[in-house]
């Protein structure tokens, strides 16, 4: 991977793609990882280059009201308290002048030009010929969006001297501890509700992992391909057949949950899988299952957890949460892939040794095994 020492920056006019899509309400930066997590390669840039012109997307803009809901400006305001220097904001009026009469430049919503045929995000050649018109350089350190191949990451790295920056290193460098050669024993956790999101990065991992716990509402596709009646419980039909094959092919690795919270006449009640009745509709892992879970990670030096394990935000929680606080009990190698996996993170711990990826999307389309588009190659 080309990275940033492999370029030349030095009193250059350096444009930085940064992944600024950062949750925003009244003016207010609700989370700022994202923007802490670029300053290594801002400042380095900062010290080296002459201008330093910085794009971002945030949100999606699909019409003109979105622009306002989705400007960049308190993102600007908030970094530039951060690095104590001044950045002037710009809405790609009188850019060349605001270029020319500033250091740091933030660059409006770059997907403000979706607006106009989609250009930003069909990576429009023209608009990537105008975002590169701004710099001599291009760093691309917007990981969270590098499965997307849009005019402001993909369309101005084929114009420019083009590298990536620290940020995409440290994701892609975390992210091939578990592709190329995790330590072993190596224990993936896949939760979420449906085999078929999930597809492409179980048939990735089954190979690779040592064990492959199966929680969460999948789950009850995989016992239903076992002959288990999981009455009400979500299942894909379609699914069945592929389940069985995968069981049959990786029965060593597959761990599938032995007892689970069913909600019965709205009322919830823990059965062993072996009990369950036509009208139970399972909705959390039980404790017989968070203890066999507990066995297999307790020895695991390389852990992956992608999806929830219950449905944790509508009181089925406790699966979830008791394999959450019990990861952070542990010394290895811990990766956290996926929304609804990083939000349980965050609501069931305060403080954690975690590896969690600013790229949700991004994240999970590597370790499905495709290729970024937004990664600077050669
Ligand atoms: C994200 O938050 O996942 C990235 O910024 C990509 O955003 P998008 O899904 O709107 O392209």
């Amino acid at each position: 991977m080309k990275t940033i020492h492999d370029i030349n920056i030095d009193n250059k006019n350096v444009i930085i793609r940064f992944d600024y899509n950062v949750p925003i309400s009244d003016g207010k930066i609700l989370d700022d990882t994202r923007i802490v997590k670029s300053l290594k390669t801002l400042n380095y840039v900062l010290k080296r280059a002459n201008k330093v012109i910085i794009l971002s997307h945030l949100g999606r803009i699909k019409e003109k009201e979105d622009v306002i809901k989705n400007t960049l400006k308190p993102v600007c305001d908030y970094l530039s308290k951060l690095i104590n220097e001044n950045i002037a904001f710009c809405d790609y009026k009188n850019e060349k002048e605001i270029i020319k009469n500033n250091r740091i430049i933030m660059m409006e919503n770059t997907r403000i030009f979706d607006l106009d045929n989609k250009k930003e995000s069909s990576c429009d050649i023209e608009l990537s010929k105008y975002f590169a018109s701004f710099g001599d350089v291009f760093i691309n350190d917007a990981f969270g969006v590098s499965h997307r191949e849009n005019a402001s990451n993909v369309g101005i790295s084929k114009l420019l001297p083009s590298a990536n920056g620290f940020l995409i290193e440290e994701e892609i460098n975390n992210l091939n501890k578990i592709v190329d050669s995790p330590s072993r024993p190596f224990v993936t956790i896949m939760g979420g509700a449906k085999v078929s999101d999930k597809i492409k990065i179980i048939e990735n991992l089954l190979p690779k992992v040592d064990k492959l716990l199966i929680g969460g509402a999948l789950s009850y596709t995989f016992l239903k391909a076992k002959g288990y009646n999981v009455g009400l419980s979500l299942v894909e039909d379609d699914y069945i057949n592929y389940a069985k094959e995968l069981l049959s092919k990786y029965e060593d690795k597959i761990l599938l949950i032995q007892d689970n919270y069913v909600s019965v006449d709205n009322n919830k009640k823990l059965v062993d899988i072996n009990d369950m009745k036509d009208n139970y509709i399972g909705y959390d892992i039980g404790n017989k299952t968070v203890k066999i879970f507990e066995d297999e990670l307790k020895c695991a030096k390389t852990i992956f957890f992608n999806g929830a394990l219950g449905m944790f935000e509508n009181d089925y929680e406790y699966g979830t949460k008791e394999i959450i606080k019990y990861l952070n009990t542990l010394d290895s190698l811990i990766v956290i892939g996926g929304g609804d996996t990083i939000n349980a993170v965050n609501k069931y711990l305060d403080k954690n040794n975690f590896v969690i990826s600013t790229g949700g999307g991004a994240s999970l389309t590597y370790l499905e095994g495709k290729k970024l588009p937004g990664i600077v190659e050669e």
